[in-house]
C-alpha cells in the first residue's frame, strides 16, 4: 500500500544516497499504552525492519541509525539491560535475513563498553554480513558526535607525533577519514521521530549539509510509508550547499 509513494518518489527526482534517522519516542510508545519503556524498545524493531526494506525499495545506500547514545548509559541499569538484551535479540533473529537482502552491517560508537555478550553479537553480525553490496546499515551504539571528533583530533595529533602526517596535512578530508563514517559520503537526510527539534549529539560534523525532517510520528509507528514521504519531502527541497540557487 506504500508502492504509490514509492513510484512517485522513483520518478520526482533522485533518491538520498544517505539516510540518517534519530529514532525517538519508544518511552512515550510504551507509556501511552501503559507498558514499561523497554517494551517500547522492542516494538521499535518492527519499525527497524520496515525502514531497512524501504531503503532497500528505494535505492538507499547507506542508512544510519541512532540506536543507543552514550548519554544514554545514565538510564536506569534494567532499562540499558534492556536494550543490550534487544541488541542481541535483533541480531540474532535478523542475521540471516540481512545476509539475504545483502545488507552489511556496521557497528558505530564505543563497542568496548558493551556487556560480553552484545560485543560478541556485534562482532558476528558485522563478520557475518561483510560484503553485502545493496545496503550499508550503520548502528549507532553507545555513540556520541563529540566522542568520535575527539578521538579523530586525538588520531591526527598522534600521527603527528609519529612522523606520518604533517601538520599543513591537516584539513577537512585529513579528519573526516578518522571518523567513523569515513567510508560513505555525509547523510543527505536526517530524520527525526516523536517531534523533538534536537540533533542529540548525533553525526554533527557529517550532518552540516543534510536536509532536516521532524515527525510527530513515534518511532514504533513509523513506517515504509513514513519513509517514502520523508524522502518525497526531501526531493522538494531545494539544496544550495551555500550557493545560490541555478
Ligand atoms: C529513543 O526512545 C530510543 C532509544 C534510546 C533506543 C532505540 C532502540 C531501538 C529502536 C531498538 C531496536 C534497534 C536495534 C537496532 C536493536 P526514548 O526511549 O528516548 O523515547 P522517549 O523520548 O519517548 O522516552
Amino acid at each position: 500500500m506504500s508502492e504509490d509513494l514509492l513510484q512517485r518518489l522513483k520518478v520526482q527526482g533522485s533518491v538520498p544516497a544517505h539516510v540518517a534517522i534519530i529514532m525517538d519516542g519508544n518511552g512515550r510508545w510504551a507509556k501511552g499504552r501503559a507498558l514499561p519503556r523497554p517494551l517500547g524498545h522492542h516494538a521499535g524493531m518492527r519499525a527497524v525492519r520496515e525502514v531497512i526494506q524501504g531503503c532497500l525499495d528505494a535505492g538507499v545506500g547507506v542508512l544510519t541509525l541512532f540506536a543507543f547514545s552514550q548519554e544514554n548509559w545514565q538510564r536506569p541499569a534494567i532499562e540499558i539491560d534492556a536494550l543490550m538484551s534487544l541488541l542481541e535479540e535483533y541480531i540474532t533473529r535478523e542475521l540471516d535475513n540481512l545476509r539475504a537482502k545483502s545488507v552489511e552491517v556496521h557497528v558505530l560508537g564505543e563497542v568496548s563498553r558493551l556487556a560480553p555478550g552484545a560485543q560478541q553479537a556485534v562482532d558476528r553480525v558485522m563478520a557475518e554480513t561483510a560484503g553485502g553490496r545493496d545496503l550499508a546499515l550503520n548502528l549507532c551504539i553507545s555513540y556520541s558526535s563529540r566522542a568520535e571528533i575527539t578521538r579523530a583530533a586525538r588520531q591526527l595529533a598522534e600521527d603527528v607525533a609519529a612522523g606520518r602526517l604533517e601538520v599543513s596535512e591537516i584539513g577537512e578530508d585529513a579528519l573526516a577519514r578518522r571518523l567513523y563514517t569515513a567510508p560513505w559520503p555525509d547523510p543527505d537526510l536526517l530524520i527525526r521521530t516523536s517531534g523533538e527539534m534536537r540533533i542529540s549529539n548525533f553525526l554533527l560534523w557529517q550532518l552540516a549539509y543534510a536536509e532536516l525532517y521532524v515527525t510527530p510520528v513515534l518511532w514504533p509507528d513509523f513506517t515504509r510509508r513514513h519513509l517514502f514521504e520523508a524522502i518525497l519531502e526531501f526531493q522538494r527541497r531545494d539544496r544550495r550547499f551555500g550557493r545560490v540557487s541555478v
